[in-house]
């Protein structure tokens, strides 16, 4: 033992020195000597470690690193949050105590939910391309990106990261954007799997799925990230399923990640996720991570080191293990040509102002105030504290230490240069949650003083832009909002500001849906905008002065009220007894909405512009098709106003009379095209017939109905402008 443990701290020493100065020197790539490149070498390099060398590379040895075997040459692993950004660096030693370097600025991407409302996987893929680009820059082999889990509930803390409530657009999202990343050497970790909908209780909530929603909705875009964007890494959630924590459940890691996907690469768990030595190290799990020395008491490091020697654990287990890290490393660190990366660059920055303008969603313009007619403007009131707020840094793994962030009020004054008087009210405070809980603040009051403020201010300019919404801190990571309302009184500024000012425009910044019932019946414009990263600020005035003409559309249902959404409706949420069960089933999002005829407030796939779009009929390729074949679907679709913009045509599926129950219809194509001012498109889109399958669960297989189908085509879920129908032989 004694024997093992100077080894050991031998090693964790040597890679220790190693890493700290590659922490140093942030854009220089460590060099190594070991370059497995065939099963074979990774075997050979596999005979030539110790016991103790393989174990030393299954577990954290810092918050974000892992060790290697410095007598090897093997590196060890260099991993990183998050999804919006290569986040800070930390102090050595653990705990999350920023190191406070002039060197780890970076560039501040769009959250999830707004590169989910762009509905463009070319987009998701720059997102990750320009992020792998970052993190080598900044020495990073594993990027803790990106976060996609299905938005469940609205509540979920962790909306903004995710993407949207529909399988198909989360999964050709997550897969281009890990396609994007690793096309630079740097690993995906694609998370959290499964099940991570909600933050109340996520350390210990079991989930309950019936296997037909676990495979149709909450699985595709962890499958298709991994079998076509491949994935290099998965991070397990904290949660359990079905009785099992994520982090050492058999079925999840290895009948169907790997046994059925082929997964390949490396399952990480979510920091502190880790509950056995034995369990987890049998089911699957390759590396546990923590925050927090010591490392070498963690279960996969000394636990696991006795658990070999004393036969529960086969060393065959602990080398399938290595040769996975070894593969992933082949594709990483050890990779001879990997690309030096850039960061914070012009290019990055376009890729943000890319994002940012095409996700920012119109959802009213009743008095066409939009795009901003500046011609007798002189006075204009920009009022609301989230004009002036940042968004980079917050929500614990996805902080993002910006370079720069331009705010709503830097991006307007810069869109419409000097000449007009713009005026500041901040209209609201908004004090952090922590502040929040000590100071027993109720965030619903508004401060009656600030409001009378923004209201002269409104009452005296010729037109006001309200800036309000959520905050990074508000929505974040290990907390669910308790409801929709938006908080801090912002309601009673948005009346006051209203009533003073008929040129009212109401700008809502978020992650994540809002109740904004009273809004759109006393407000005639309404912008949706995001947390869109570093140049938010620009793109945003560029859609509101209308050099960008918006074409967001919305990843999820925003309900009228709470009680609408489905796990609200049946009150599946937050769980009883720390047992939650997923009681609408496939019912999720739009498909509750549909089945059910609920009219929620803003249906999923919607959005504005400020031009209009006129399509034609929907034409279906033939009228019969067969298990292998592929559904063509085509529809002109025309710029029937008179500036050009971009549309998201959306092509549902329902299933007329099936034996099984079937949500009234399913996202199953969409494309996004550009079509200049009066000019037709024909939009072909593409359903292979296998994607028609529902799950069948007692023969465990997926199931093509014959019969009749119809396909719908429209600009939003609720809003189908032309149908076709077709039979599957
Ligand atoms: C989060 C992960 C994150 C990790 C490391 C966890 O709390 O759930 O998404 O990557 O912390 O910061």
């Amino acid at each position: 033992m004694i024997g093992y443990m100077n080894k050991l701290n031998q090693g964790v020493i040597a890679v220790a020195l190693f890493l700290s100065t590659s922490a140093n020197a942030q854009t220089a790539a460590p060099t190594t000597n070991a370059a497995p490149t065939s099963p074979s070498s990774i075997d050979q390099l596999i005979k030539k470690m110790t016991l103790e060398e393989k174990i030393g590379l299954l577990h954290a040895n810092g918050i974000f690193s892992t060790a290697g075997v410095a007598r090897l040459g093997i590196p060890g692993f260099m991993m990183d949050d998050g999804p919006l950004g290569i986040r800070e660096d930390l102090k050595p030693g653990g705990g999350w105590t920023p190191a406070n370097l002039t060197t780890d600025s970076a560039t501040f991407f769009p959250c999830g939910s707004a590169l989910a409302a762009t509905w463009d996987p070319a987009l998701a893929y720059q997102f990750g391309k320009a992020m792998g680009e970052e993190a080598r820059a900044r020495n990073k082999d594993i990027m803790l990106a990106p976060a996609f889990n299905i938005t469940r509930t609205p509540l979920n803390g962790r909306t903004y990261e995710y993407y949207s409530e529909d399988p198909l657009l989360n999964a050709n999202l997550a897969s281009s954007f890990v396609t994007g990343i690793q096309s630079m050497h740097v690993a995906a970790c694609i998370k959290h799997f499964a099940l991570n909908n909600q933050e109340t209780d996520r350390g210990m909530v079991d989930v309950h799925i019936s296997e037909r929603a676990l495979r149709e909705i909450y699985f595709p875009a962890f499958k298709m990230a991994i079998e076509k964007g491949n994935a290099w890494t998965i991070m397990s959630a904290y949660n359990k399923v079905r009785g099992d924590y994520c982090s050492e459940n058999d079925y999840l890691l290895n009948k169907v990640l790997r046994g059925e996907w082929g997964f390949k690469g490396i399952v990480i768990s979510d920091w502190g996720g880790t509950h056995s030595t034995v369990k987890a190290a049998n089911n699957g799990l390759d590396i546990e991570m923590g925050t927090r020395p010591p490392y070498d008491r963690y279960f996969f490091a000394n636990p696991l080191l006795d658990s070999v020697k004393a036969g529960k654990v086969s060393e065959a287990t602990i080398d399938s293990k290595v040769r996975r890290i070894l593969w992933v490393m082949n594709n990483t660190t050890l990779y001879k040509d990997r690309p030096r990366g850039s960061i914070n660059t012009p290019e990055h920055s376009k890729t943000v102002y890319d994002i940012a303008g095409e996700s920012i969603v119109l959802l009213k313009n009743e008095k066409h105030l939009l795009p901003l007619q500046t011609a007798g403007i002189k006075t204009i009131a920009v009022i609301g504290n989230n004009a002036v707020q940042t968004f980079h840094l917050g929500g614990f793994g996805a902080g993002v230490k910006a370079r720069y962030e331009i705010t709503a009020l830097q991006g307007l004054k810069d869109a419409l240069g000097p000449g007009f008087n713009i005026l500041f009210q901040p209209g609201y405070n908004a004090p952090s949650m922590d502040y929040v809980r000590q100071h027993k603040i109720d965030i619903d009051q508004p401060d009656t003083a600030k409001v009378a403020a923004a209201a002269a201010l409104a009452r005296s300019s010729d037109i006001a832009i309200l800036f309000i919404g959520g905050n990074r801190d508000y929505e974040s990571e290990s907390r669910d909002r308790k409801d929709l309302r938006l908080p801090f009184g912002q309601q009673a500024l948005v009346d006051a500001v209203t009533a003073a000012n008929q040129n009212t425009i109401v700008v809502v910044i978020g992650g994540a849906p809002y109740d904004l019932t009273a809004i759109n019946r006393n407000n005639h414009t309404i912008v949706w905008a995001w947390y869109n990263g570093s140049e938010g600020g620009h793109a945003l005035a560029d859609v509101l002065t209308g050099k960008i003409n918006p074409s967001g559309k919305l990843p999820f249902t925003f309900p009228a009220s709470l009680d609408q959404s489905p796990a609200h409706y049946l009150h599946a949420y937050p769980g009883q007894g720390l047992k939650e069960e997923y009681k609408e089933g496939i019912l999720v999002g739009y498909r509750w909405y549909d089945t059910k005829k609920i009219a929620p407030l803003y249906p999923f796939g919607y959005g504005l512009s400020y031009t209009t779009f006129a399509y034609g009929d929907l034409h279906c390729g033939q009228e019969t098709y067969s298990a292998n074949d592929v559904v063509l679907a085509t529809i002109k679709v025309k710029n029937s106003g008179s500036v050009g913009g971009k549309e998201t045509v959306q092509l549902y599926v329902r299933k007329n009379g099936s034996a099984v129950e079937r949500a009234e219809k399913e996202l199953k194509a969409f494309e996004k095209v550009m079509i200049p001012a009066g000019q037709e498109l024909a939009v072909t889109l593409k359903i292979p017939v296998k994607e028609l399958a529902y799950y069948d669960e007692k023969s465990a297989k997926w199931i093509v109905e014959p019969g009749a189908y119809s396909l719908l085509a429209g600009t939003s879920s609720a809003d189908i402008r032309s149908t076709a129908s077709f039979t599957v032989k």
